[in-house]
């Protein structure tokens, strides 16, 4: 198996939710089950743990964790978003949801996967390799608009433009089929001056990550998930979100506001007439990052942000 992925924000996300003997957690990112382990031991033999990931590669992680931990466990291979309406479909009822969103160290140094920009591969990226969408596919037949747009977006490049015309140049002599080719389009778009402004990070990492998000439709997925990981939460369960990009901390912060509100009446109304009551409490305030200590033993983890929440119910009513 390749090296394995060191959790983030890991003792934070502990903290927050608080999983408790013979409670149920569902872990819809499972990885290599880092954080799992970590949820598997707080609630015990009693417990209940499911596991969600679309990677092949992570049910391998599963079974392992499955062998060694006390709790019934149970894995879905498929898009979280998915898991999620299945475990809803079932009535499950949860204590804990918690999502740690993005590409795992071991998708990113499995090399063959193609996910890296410092290894030549093919240009894959697929979570889940039973897909059709690769990043091939993505490379070589969206047109120099759409792509510049996806530079833009999903890795907020500021060369998008540029690169993206330097792509479709490159593919009509052939198409681009490596990350190695890939790379060299990039850093051919880019005048020196520009690219010695990157200092120590790759002129290649903010499109590599869009392309990445792109393939594996991850923001329509994280879209999709959020009411459902709600839904299948009982009162008083916890909620947690673990961020690795501005545009999904962003749909965690207003999904989570939203089920904060009170009152939802127009701002110029004199009193309250809509009798709206929150559905949620937040459990933190502006998202939490990880410690500079973390950061130093795991540079992953720089961009990590942590957003929880708690499921008012009955009790909280009154
Ligand atoms: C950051 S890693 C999780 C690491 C894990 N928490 C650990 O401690 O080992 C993200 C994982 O989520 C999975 N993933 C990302 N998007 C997914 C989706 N839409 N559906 C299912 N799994 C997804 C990836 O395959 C990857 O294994």
């Amino acid at each position: 198996m390749t090296r394995t992925h060191v959790p983030v924000l890991a003792g934070e996300l502990i903290d927050l939710t608080q999983p408790a003997p013979g409670e149920t957690a569902v872990d819809c990112t499972f990885g290599a089950g880092g954080h799992a382990r970590l949820v598997a031991e707080r609630i015990g033999p009693t417990g209940t743990l499911v596991c969600i990931d679309r990677d092949p590669a992570a049910e391998e992680h599963f079974e392992e964790l499955a062998r060694e931990v006390a709790c019934e466990t149970r894995f879905l291979r498929m898009d979280y978003a998915d898991g999620l309406e299945l475990l809803n479909e079932e009535e499950l009822q949860a204590d804990v949801v918690y999502l740690d969103l993005g590409v795992s160290s071991m998708q990113v140094d499995a090399r063959e996967r193609g996910f890296s920009y410092s290894y030549d591969a093919p240009l894959d990226m697929r979570m889940d390799p039973s897909q059709e969408l690769d990043a091939r596919e993505i490379v070589n037949s969206w047109d120099e608009r759409q792509l510049a747009q996806l530079f833009r977006r999903y890795g907020e490049d500021p060369n998008a433009r540029r690169i993206a015309r330097e792509i479709v140049k490159r593919r009509e002599a052939a198409p681009i089929t490596t990350t190695g080719e890939l790379v060299a389009a990039i850093e051919g778009a880019l005048p020196a001056a520009v690219r010695r402004r990157f200092g120590g990070g790759h002129p290649a990492k903010r499109v590599f990550q869009a392309v990445r998000i792109a393939v594996n439709t991850e923001l329509d997925s994280l879209d999709r998930a959020l009411p459902l990981a709600w839904e299948v939460l009982r009162d008083n369960g916890r909620f947690a979100a673990i961020s690795f990009h501005s545009l999904e901390d962003r749909r965690v912060k207003r999904f989570l506001a939203e089920l904060a509100r009170g009152c939802i009446c127009p701002p110029d109304f004199p009193v309250c007439v809509c009798g709206h009551e929150p559905e949620a409490e937040l459990l933190t305030g502006r998202a939490v990052a990880p410690t500079p200590g973390e950061v130093a033993d795991n540079p992953r983890a720089k961009s990590g942000r942590l957003r929880a929440a708690r499921k008012l119910g009955g009790e909280d009513r009154g």
